[in-house]
């Protein structure tokens, strides 16, 4: 098969972690005879720097023209100060529009053996297997009006006004509910749908529309949960989730939550999907306190191949593959500076890149010696 990809390395440790998610993928693609085609652009911050726009017009033709995108992340506080539109994020957030990608899959797995790396105690994280369903394209994010009105005034307490519209219509709700009920029913069959149904109307609506897609799949059991309450509950037994179906700020904020749970943000991967084009991304994000210095953690970046390789390809034993690899590297007690209790020696960006490349090449020569046999 080709795999014809567009990569945005991105800003921060962006780039560190892409190049070894692409060496992964390399290797992967090698080992199961697949031809791999990457168009390398500039996207976030270093888009700005180059052309003084977070999305340029070609970076969004190569990856409308490409099978699947994978991105390392975007952010950077040099930009800081910019108008909104000329922010690094805005480059994210223009992608995902223009991809259609309506739907954010983020799930979260405790890896055994890596129990002690989570705040929490271990028989309360062990077996923890999530999936969080982010709504990507509504919500706060992109509702209208959006503003800040009026000047400025230095010295006094100030009078300008700030607006965000947090909008949903039944459509977009009806389609991120759908996409959650069919990965529950190739899961343990139950959707949490976390919303502030007490206060929103935003919610009130998404409540009424989940509950109706419900009927559609009598095999999964639906409950619905405060997102206050879901905060808590996360915290309490993350290992009883199974489906978390929520809306774009409610889920990035309890994603980030989920992958402290699961020992570090560094772990989880991501996609987003429903248009043409998928986007494969790792959750964490640029962290510029660490960039540059080979200590960021590629599993993230490495995890979101296998998304990518399985939602975009359908290509399920080369992301097992992948996935295999990672647990074992894992399992062999190699960690990343985020993952490693205090004492433990750590590995460096590269040398986690290097060992997951070589465990997919050994996983992949056993699966072809098993199907030979
Ligand atoms: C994420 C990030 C983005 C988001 C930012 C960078 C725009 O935090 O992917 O979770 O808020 O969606
Ligand atoms: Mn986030």
């Amino acid at each position: 098969m080709l795999l014809n990809l567009t990569i945005l390395p991105g800003d921060g440790i962006g780039p560190e972690v892409t190049e070894q998610a692409v060496l992964v993928l390399q290797s992967v693609a090698d080992a199961f005879g697949h031809q791999t085609q990457l168009h390398r652009k500039h996207i976030g911050g270093a888009a700005l720097a180059a052309v003084n726009d977070p999305l340029p017009p070609d970076t969004v033709e190569a990856c409308l023209s490409s099978s699947a995108v994978l991105l390392g992340a975007v952010g950077s506080p040099a930009f800081d100060n910019n108008p909104n539109h000329l922010r690094p994020e805005a480059g994210l957030l223009r992608l995902r529009r223009e991809l259609g990608a309506f739907a954010n899959l983020r799930p979260a797995v405790c890896f055994p053996g890596l129990e002690d790396s989570s705040p929490l105690r271990a028989d309360l994280v062990r077996g923890t297997d999530m999936m969080i369903v982010r709504e990507l394209l509504g919500g706060l994010y992109f509702g209208r009006p959006r503003s800040i009105s009026g000047a400025p005034e230095p010295g006094t307490s100030g009078s300008r006004v700030a607006v965000n519209t947090m909008r949903y219509a039944e459509p977009e709700i009806e389609r991120i509910a759908r996409v959650a009920f069919e990965l529950a029913m190739k899961r343990r069959r139950r959707v949490l749908s976390v919303d502030k149904a007490n206060v929103l109307e935003c919610s009130r609506l998404w409540r009424e529309v989940v509950t109706r897609i419900a009927q559609d799949y009598p095999e999964v059991k639906l409950t619905h949960q405060y997102v206050d309450s879901a905060a808590m509950l996360l915290v309490q037994r993350p290992a009883d989730f199974d489906v978390l179906l929520t809306e774009n700020m409610f889920g990035d904020i309890l994603s980030d939550q989920a992958g402290g749970i699961v020992g570090s943000l560094g772990l989880l991967a991501s996609a987003s999907i429903g248009g043409p084009v998928g986007l494969y991304e790792p959750v964490h994000g640029s962290a510029p306190d660490i960039a540059g210095k080979g200590i960021a953690n590629p599993l993230g970046a490495i995890l979101s191949v296998a998304m990518l390789l399985r939602h975009s390809f359908q290509l399920e034993r080369e992301a097992v593959c992948i996935e295999n690899a990672v647990s074992s590297v894992l399992n062999h007690g190699h960690r990343t500076a985020d993952l490693a209790p205090k004492s433990r020696a750590v590995i460096s960006t590269t040398e986690m890149g290097n060992l997951v490349a070589q465990a997919t090449k050994q996983l992949a020569s056993q699966v072809f010696v098993s199907t030979r046999h």
